[in-house]
């Protein structure tokens, strides 16, 4: 646990690696971890499950305020569930993925999580000595005023490949294409809300494209340590 509660936001696009890289972070940190992409993501399978269609903005919204949903923040059990069912696998199917753009564009949606976010990040500050936060609005939106904000970016390439062989088991140009399709045009959507290719003001970036795994933690954990935690 560092001696001062510290915040690390961590924002990026999808296949930066920042998922891999923010619970490794926090694991080495001693602080806890909070995926944001998977509030959005519970917010919509709860959605879908309850037979709402999702771009009915005003009734998503209502489900976003009465979402019975517990988070797992220990970096070793990122347990998510929904009015007590586990969905933490569920959430990463490609139903879910391919339709969570229309949940997390909707902006009455995107004030109610940003407000429980909040919440469990001075929770975590509170009980654990600090988070390691990650999504697409933490170093702007959510926690400006986190000790460390950092963006981690990679080229279109390396991020397709990197969720190609996540998803596909393999990188080959079919796969790639059908990965292609999934991201880009998921990024595309996501980035009408939240600005996370360039970092804002005070955001260290780091492009991991060229970084293996543990090079991008090492990076990472460069930025919080130059940064004064007491670690
Ligand atoms: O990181 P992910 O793929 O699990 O994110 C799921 C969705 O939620 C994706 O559409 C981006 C969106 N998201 C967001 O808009 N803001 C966040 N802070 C985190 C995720």
């Amino acid at each position: 646990m560092p001696d001062a509660p510290i915040t690390v936001a961590i924002d990026g696009p999808s296949g930066s690696g920042k998922s891999s890289v923010s619970k490794a972070v926090a694991r080495t940190l001693g602080v806890a971890y909070l995926d944001t992409g998977a509030m959005y993501r519970a917010l919509a399978w709860w959605a879908l499950d309850r037979g709402l269609d999702l771009t009915d903005q005003a009734a998503v919204a209502r489900a976003a305020h009465d979402l019975p949903l517990e988070i797992g923040t220990d970096p070793d059990d990122v347990t998510v569930r929904v009015d007590g069912t586990d969905v933490t696998e569920a959430i990463r199917q490609t139903r879910i993925s391919s339709q969570v753009s229309a949940v997390a564009t909707n902006l009455d949606v995107r004030a109610e999580l940003r407000r429980r976010q909040r919440e469990l990040i001075e929770q975590a500050r509170h009980d654990h000595g600090g988070v390691v936060a990650e999504g697409r609005d933490i170093t702007t939106v959510v926690a400006p005023d986190a000790e460390h904000r950092i963006l981690v970016t990679a080229s279109e390439e390396a991020r397709l490949a990197r969720r190609s062989t996540e998803l596909h088991g393999g990188a080959g140009a079919e796969l790639l294409a059908a990965t292609r399709d999934q991201i880009v045009r998921r990024d595309r959507d996501d980035s009408t809300v939240s600005a996370f290719f360039v970092p804002a003001d005070g955001v260290v970036g780091i492009d991991t494209s060229e970084l293996s795994f543990e090079e991008s933690v090492q990076a990472v954990l460069d930025v919080v340590q130059a940064g004064g935690a007491g670690l």
